[in-house]
């Protein structure tokens, strides 16, 4: 039997989309699961043999995992009560695109190795519960256009090198613990760039320069404090002064009625 051209390329793509799956985006998944907690259940497909083989064409049976050309390209979680912390092996998944975590209650810091991910356009892990410093090495990730890391608990500063990602359209770090400057790479781009405004950067206490308003509040409640200080001071300066006064006042009084005691009891000449 002769296998008609069409069929025999149907067949071949078929193979080719059921294929095993790429050895680091194993590794990438796996660990991401071991890594992550998830009380509620909802990656009760992340098993071990769908690691294997976690692509079926673009679907995958991995919930949140889309595929292409048998590689996970995009990882979409969100919503689901995610804990624990994103695995440095995420990196594994060369191939990713767009990572969507957020929404959840992730912690533990954003990994640093996230940097191999040399075709990330998206990050998002918004809403969740990360620590420490937003890495430098993330402005190694040249085509990114999205990185949303708003609601978290990151501090530091806004690495400026993040300011060389030419495609950034979307940049969002409102509401975290950051401090400092913002590098004007960000906050005041080159006029052919998109900009960001202030919605960007807002609900971060100790952030400021362009965009965000200039802080007249801090300044005054500095002075504030100055100002209570001295005052205070002065007050407590007047009040032991008049304690002074007063108890030699008293002395003066005890000593004169000393005095008069004594020139009673002395006899008369
Ligand atoms: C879970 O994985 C199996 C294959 O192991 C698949 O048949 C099933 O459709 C998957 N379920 C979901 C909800 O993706
Ligand atoms: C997987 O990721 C880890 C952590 O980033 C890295 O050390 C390792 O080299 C990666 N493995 C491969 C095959 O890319
Ligand atoms: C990131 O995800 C949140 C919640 O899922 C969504 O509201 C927000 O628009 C996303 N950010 C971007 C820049 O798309
Ligand atoms: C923004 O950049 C332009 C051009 O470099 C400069 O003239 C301007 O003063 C900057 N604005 C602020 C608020 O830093
Ligand atoms: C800030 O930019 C966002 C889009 O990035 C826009 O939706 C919003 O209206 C802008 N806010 C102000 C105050 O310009």
């Amino acid at each position: 039997m002769k296998l008609k051209p069409s069929l025999l390329l149907l067949l071949l793509t078929c193979t080719a989309l059921s294929s095993k799956s790429h050895p680091n985006d194993e590794t990438c998944l796996t660990s991401l699961k071991q890594s992550l907690k998830d009380p509620t259940n909802s990656l009760q497909n992340w098993t071990k043999p769908n690691f294997a083989n976690p692509c079926s064409g673009f679907t995958s049976y991995l919930p949140g995992a889309t595929c292409n050309n048998g590689r996970i390209y995009k990882l979409s979680l969100t919503n689901l009560a995610l804990q624990g912390s994103i695995s440095p092996f995420l990196s594994n998944c060369t191939n990713l695109q767009s990572l969507d975590l957020s929404s959840n209650s992730i912690s533990g810091p954003l990994p640093t190795d996230l940097q191999y991910l040399v075709n990330l356009a998206v990050l998002n892990l918004s809403a969740n519960s990360l620590e420490g410093e937003i890495p430098q090495q993330i402005a190694m990730c040249a085509y990114l256009n999205v990185i949303d890391l708003h609601e978290n608990l990151l501090t530091g500063l806004i690495p400026q090198q993040l300011g060389l990602l030419v495609r950034l359209s979307a940049f969002d770090v409102s509401n975290n613990k950051l401090s400092g400057p913002i590098p004007a790479s960000l906050g005041n781009r080159s006029a052919n760039l998109p900009r960001f405004n202030a919605t960007s950067f807002q609900g971060n206490k100790d952030l400021y320069g362009y965009p965000l308003p200039p802080m007249k509040s801090k300044s005054l409640s500095v002075l504030a404090i100055v100002g209570i200080g001295l005052g205070s001071g002065l007050a407590s300066l007047v009040l032991s002064f008049a304690g002074v006064c007063i108890w030699l006042k008293i002395s003066e009084q005890k000593m004169a009625l000393e005095e008069g005691k004594i020139t009673q009891l002395m006899p008369e000449y």
